[in-house]
C-alpha cells in the first residue's frame, strides 16, 4: 500500500536551458487538444530534434495549474529498456515504490483518482511498455497522458500532433526575416557567443539559406549558430550545403544523441526494420519529394510501407496534394 504525504506533488518540472521561440499556434493546439475530454491520449510525433520535447515541456508549464494534481514530467531518453518504466513514472509523481504489491499495481493505486497530466519525453526507444500506458488510461479516468516520439505508439487511445520545421523566410524578400522564428531562434543562438551579433543587409541572404537548408530543424539551426565563432553566415551555408555532417557541435551538455545531424539520423534509423531501411534508401535516390504514384510505380514502395515511414516520422504528406516529402534527405 502506498502512503501519500497530505502535501504530496509531483516533481518539480525541469528548467530549460536557453529561452522558448515561437510555435505559438503549436501551444495554442495542443491546449485544445488536451482541454478536449475525447482526448487522453496525445503524441507530440516528429524527427530527432524538431523541437517535440521543448513543446511538451512548455505545455507542461502552461498547464500545472488545469489538472488539480498537477504535471508529472518524466524524461525517458536514457531509459533503454521498458522494464523500468514504471520506476520512472514513481520518480516523476515523487513516490518510492515498495517491495510489494507489484510495481504496476503500486502506480496505478497511486494514480487512483488524480488529475494529472503526465508528460512523457522521448517515448520511442520504449514502445513495448505501451501497455503500461492503456493500463492507465483504462484505470485512471481523470489522468491524461502526453508523450513526445519519433515514432507513433499505436494505441486505440492515441491522438497525433505532427510537429514540423520553424516557419521559414521568404527567400524573395531582401527586408524582412526579423520576425520568422527560425531566424530568431539562430540568432539567439549567434549570441551566446557573439553577443552583440545583427541581422543585418549583409548577412541576411546567408542567414535565410541556412533557415531553408535545415529546413527550419531547430537542433539544425542551433548546430549551425555554433560555428559562427570561426566562420562567417556565408561559409556555415556554404558548409552546410556542401555535407550535412557540417551539423555537428561539441557543446558540453548536449546529449550525444542530439551532437549532429548523423547521430541523430543514425538513432532513428536503428529504429527500422532492415525492410524499412532498404524503402528508405530507394526513396532517397528519388528527391526530396515526389508523388505517391512515383513511389509505388518507380520505388515499388506499397502504400503500407509508406506508412510505416510516415509513423516513424522519416517522411510526411505535405498540404499540397499527393506529394510526399523525405524528413531525412541529407542523412542518406
Ligand atoms: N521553440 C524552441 N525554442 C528554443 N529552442 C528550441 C525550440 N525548439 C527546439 N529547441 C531546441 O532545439 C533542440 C532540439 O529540440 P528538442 O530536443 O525538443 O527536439 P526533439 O524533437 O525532442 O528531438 P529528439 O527526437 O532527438 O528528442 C534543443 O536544444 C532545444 O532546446
Ligand atoms: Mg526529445
Amino acid at each position: 500500500m502506498v502512503v501519500e504525504s497530505p502535501q504530496w506533488r509531483p516533481r518539480s518540472l525541469l528548467i530549460p536551458p536557453t529561452p522558448f521561440i515561437g510555435r505559438e499556434a503549436e501551444l495554442a493546439e495542443i491546449a485544445e487538444l488536451l482541454a478536449n475530454p475525447n482526448c487522453r491520449f496525445l503524441t507530440i510525433l516528429g524527427p530527432g530534434g524538431m523541437g517535440k520535447s521543448r513543446l511538451a515541456l512548455q505545455t507542461a508549464v502552461g498547464h500545472q495549474t488545469i489538472f488539480a494534481d498537477g504535471i508529472a514530467y518524466a524524461s525517458l531518453a536514457s531509459l533503454d529498456s521498458s522494464e523500468f518504466i514504471v520506476q520512472a513514472l514513481a520518480e516523476a509523481l515523487n513516490f518510492t515504490l515498495a517491495s510489494s504489491p507489484d510495481p504496476t499495481s503500486q502506480l496505478l493505486n497511486f494514480l487512483h483518482q488524480k488529475e494529472i497530466l503526465l508528460v512523457l519525453d522521448n517515448f520511442e526507444q520504449l514502445l513495448d511498455s505501451v501497455w503500461v500506458l492503456a493500463e492507465i488510461l483504462a484505470q485512471v479516468s481523470e489522468a491524461k497522458i502526453l508523450i513526445t516520439s519519433r515514432q507513433w505508439l499505436g494505441l486505440q487511445e492515441e491522438w497525433v500532433f505532427a510537429v514540423h520545421g520553424l516557419p521559414l523566410p521568404d527567400e524573395c524578400d531582401d527586408k524582412g526575416a526579423e520576425e520568422d522564428s527560425s531566424v530568431l531562434l539562430f540568432l539567439h543562438n549567434v549570441r551566446r557567443s557573439r553577443h552583440s551579433f545583427m541581422l543585418t543587409e549583409a548577412n541576411r541572404a546567408a542567414i535565410v539559406r541556412i533557415c531553408h537548408l535545415v529546413d527550419g530543424l531547430p537542433l539544425g539551426l542551433e548546430l549551425a549558430a555554433s560555428w559562427v565563432h570561426s566562420l562567417s553566415c556565408a561559409e556555415i551555408a556554404n558548409e552546410i550545403e556542401r555535407e550535412l555532417d557540417f551539423l555537428t557541435v561539441s557543446t558540453r551538455n548536449i546529449a550525444e544523441r542530439q551532437g549532429s545531424i548523423r547521430t541523430v539520423f543514425d538513432y532513428s534509423w536503428q529504429l527500422l526494420s532492415p525492410v524499412e531501411q532498404q524503402i528508405l534508401k530507394r526513396l532517397s535516390l528519388l528527391d526530396t519529394s515526389f508523388s505517391r504514384e512515383i513511389v509505388e510505380t518507380v520505388a515499388g514502395v506499397s502504400p503500407v510501407q509508406l506508412l510505416s515511414l510516415v509513423d516513424k516520422s522519416l517522411i510526411h504528406r505535405t498540404d499540397k496534394i499527393d506529394t510526399i516529402c523525405l524528413n531525412c534527405s541529407g542523412g542518406l
